[in-house]
């Protein structure tokens, strides 16, 4: 900015001293008195003009492509100099007073251009809101499908994640790998010849189970349709846990899923309208409309407990970020689920043992050495790395290849990365855990 500023001085100066040298040539040049009379005030106009050129010289760069509201000033300047030039070289007047007004026009349109949207920027651009209440079931499931996997059709693409995140756990396709969860596909039917049914639910009591948490909220009941079930199972995993996919050691008393509308998933009544939805129509089945849906989840979620609508902060691809960075790193970890699988010392509730513990600033290094190691890391932070955004590279001996989602590549920020890299490479088997930044 300096650079362009002394640049364009100099180029102003040089064109003013070339000016005036030829004007006061000019003038030494006449000895008439009365023509000097008129070479003087010539002269004096002349300066003027040069000041004007100078000017707008100067100011040339800045104007058109700084803050380019003084265009039209610099272009009214160049203006003027051409109309005194034309008094000077009058063979060529009708030239420099042709370019003047073209100036003068350039000027003017410029000055249109400028400041007509100026004034019309005052005004907010509209904002397109959904309304999930007015659309069409297709229209709805489309929404849904963007929740959970982050944009229409990428539901059969595995390891499509949106911000609903179902997807790090749950298969929904026929015959897509689901080992933590169960496979959402066919749910509507399962939910009501197999879950109703199960002596487990205890269907209408809920005092009967045996799960660490009976009802969703007290007087809430259990489930007595398809849709309440899959209400219920979104906003109160534990009150009943579909066998075998319990958390480790709770003898399925206590699930992993989290409650859907709580955070950091955070779901609103309408956009789990949506996700449901998507469940019932992508089958080729009759969705319960849009206000009955809403009915069950109001059923299950005290009015105080429903997260703020979020529509007009559509499902799209800005949104599905699990973590952005911005988030202390034990954040991070919830976002993303890590601590599901994982026990990481120092993280509140990281205590998975579906992979292993993230004692990395030890484990690392012994992973490197593994004759059996074919990754291309040679540090701690390398590895780690590695091992989050492409899991599969190595897999550690006694635990399952393919459980890792293989999706934090490109659903955490370069910036929520890093901060995972930071933090395990200080864990160390033994030590006192890092401090959490
Ligand atoms: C952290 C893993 C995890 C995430 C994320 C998750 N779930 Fe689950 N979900 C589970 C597990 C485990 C179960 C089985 C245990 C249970 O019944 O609570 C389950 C059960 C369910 C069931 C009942 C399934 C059945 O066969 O009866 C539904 C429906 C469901 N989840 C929907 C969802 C939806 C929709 C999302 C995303 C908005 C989601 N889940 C996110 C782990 C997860
Ligand atoms: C669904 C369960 C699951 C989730 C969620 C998960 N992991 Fe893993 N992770 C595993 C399993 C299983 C392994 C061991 C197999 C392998 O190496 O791929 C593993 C391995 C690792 C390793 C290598 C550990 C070592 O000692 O060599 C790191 C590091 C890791 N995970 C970090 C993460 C982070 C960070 C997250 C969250 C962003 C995460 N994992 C989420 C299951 C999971």
């Amino acid at each position: 900015m300096g650079n362009m500023i002394t640049e364009a001085l100099s180029m102003g100066w040089m064109a003013m001293a070339l000016l005036v040298g030829i004007l006061i040539y000019f003038q030494v040049s006449i000895t008439d008195p009365a023509a000097k009379k008129r070479a003087t005030f010539k002269t004096f106009i002349g300066i003027i003009a040069a000041f004007l050129l100078f000017f707008a010289i100067a100011n040339y760069k800045n104007n058109f492509y700084g803050e380019n509201r003084l265009l039209p000033f610099s272009l009214v300047m160049i203006t003027a100099t051409s109309f005194v030039m034309a008094m000077y070289f009058t063979n060529l007047g009708a030239l420099l007073k042709i370019g003047g007004v073209m100036f003068f026009v350039a000027a003017f349109l410029s000055g249109y251009g400028n400041w007509l949207p100026q004034v019309e920027g005052g005004f907010p651009p509209k904002e397109e809101k959904l309304d999930f209440s007015a659309m069409t079931p297709q229209q709805l499931a489309d929404e849904g499908e963007k929740i959970i996997f982050g944009g229409i059709g990428k539901s059969t693409v595995q390891g499509e994640i949106g911000k609903g995140q179902c997807p790090l756990c749950h298969g929904f396709q026929k015959g897509f790998l689901s080992e933590r969860a169960p496979n959402l596909f066919g749910i509507p039917e399962r939910a009501e010849k197999e879950r109703l049914t199960d002596p487990r639910y205890h269907k209408g009591e809920p005092d009967k189970r045996d799960t660490v948490e009976k009802e969703s909220c007290p007087g809430c009941g259990t489930g007595t349709t398809v849709q309440e079930y899959i209400a219920e199972s979104h906003s109160c995993p534990n009150c009943y846990v579909v066998a075998g996919f319990g958390l480790k050691g709770s003898n399925d008393r206590e699930s992993q899923m989290p409650k859907i509308h709580k955070p950091p998933i955070s779901l609103s009544l309408p956009e789990l309208a949506a996700v449901d939805t998507w469940l019932y129509v992508r089958e080729g089945k009759e969705p319960p409309s849009y206000e009955e849906i809403i009915k069950t989840y109001e059923k299950f979620i005290p009015e105080a407990d429903r997260p703020k609508q979020q529509e007009d902060k559509p499902a799209g691809p800005a949104s599905v970020l699990l973590a952005d960075g911005s988030e202390p790193v034990d954040q991070i970890f919830a976002k993303a689920q890590c601590m599901v699988c994982h026990t990481i010392p120092g993280i509140p509730g990281a205590l998975g043992t579906q992979g292993p513990k993230l004692e990395e600033g030890t484990n690392a290094p012994n992973r490197i050495k593994d004759p059996a190691y074919k990754g291309t890391a040679h540090s701690t932070p390398e590895y780690i790395m590695e091992s989050v955004v492409s899991p599969s590279t190595y897999v550690v001996k006694g635990f399952p290849d393919n459980l890792m989602p293989k999706v934090f590549g490109q659903k955490l920020s370069a910036g929520a990365l890093k901060k995972i890299v930071d933090y395990l490479s200080q864990v160390k088997a033994g030590a006192p855990p890092p401090k959490i930044s």
